[in-house]
């Protein structure tokens, strides 16, 4: 089957906001985020397209990405990531055995390496996957509605991995996987968390520390020098 990339860009970047509008559009090192991310992806060959879900009515990716070569944009961006994917997926006219590769337009630093080690372990399996990390910090649950939060709880660390993209899983079961989360009113903010609601179990394959999910006001400053 065929790989088409889909890039959810329909976002209104609530925690970096500052004013400058969507955070997919700032530039980093000159360019808008967005352009880094969607060159990430045109950069592996395996790929045949690109199709990147922005909000209807939202011009910018469309100008932006006039012309280039195996880039689609649609306007076909939901109220949640998850209805954005799903949306574009719809749209996509794919084959159930045709292979679909999500990835945030907010991570722009995924490195060539990481990507194709992704799809490699993927092509073989009957599931797909997703890049992550193992988690290196002692991870903290904090108490509910307190001003100065406490700790409730310490999770144990061992066996955790944070969920990054791309994740990659065949058109079929993606479609599957996001028809029975919608039925049982759930709203997974991934599209492993769509697939593990049917029972698959995606496999994790390891990421990089420069595929951050730019959220945080510092997290541009560190994605211009990891960029520039
Ligand atoms: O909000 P968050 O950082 O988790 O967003 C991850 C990705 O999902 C971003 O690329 C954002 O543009 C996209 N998104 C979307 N549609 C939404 C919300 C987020 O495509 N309604």
């Amino acid at each position: 089957g065929r790989l088409t990339a889909i890039v959810p860009a329909a976002g209104v970047g609530a925690r970096a906001a500052d004013g400058t509008g969507p955070k997919q559009y700032r530039p980093i090192a000159g360019t808008a985020m967005l352009v880094h991310t969607v060159r990430a992806l045109l950069a592996e060959p395996r790929i045949d397209r690109v199709l990147v879900a922005v909000a209807p009515g939202d011009a910018q990716a469309a100008n932006l990405l006039a012309g280039v070569a195996r880039v689609q944009v649609l306007a076909c961006g939901g109220a949640t990531r998850y209805d954005s994917v799903a949306n574009a997926l719809a749209a996509a006219g794919l084959a159930g055995d045709d292979w679909v590769l999500v990835h945030d337009a907010a991570r722009p630093g995924l490195p060539a390496d990481a990507l194709a080690a992704l799809i490699d372990a993927c092509l073989p399996d009957p599931v797909g996957g997703l890049l992550a990390l193992p988690v290196a910090d002692t991870v903290k649950r904090a108490g509910e509605g307190e001003a100065a939060p406490r700790v409730e709880a310490t999770l144990s660390r061992e066996h955790l991995w944070q969920a990054q993209t791309p994740q990659m899983f065949r058109a079929g079961l993606l479609s599957e996987a996001f028809a029975r989360v919608r039925a049982r009113g759930e709203a997974p903010t991934d599209e492993a968390g769509a697939v593990e609601a049917l029972g698959a179990r995606p496999l994790l394959v390891r990421g990089s520390f420069a595929n951050l999910k730019v959220t945080w006001p510092q997290d541009f400053i560190w994605m211009e020098k990891w960029l520039g």
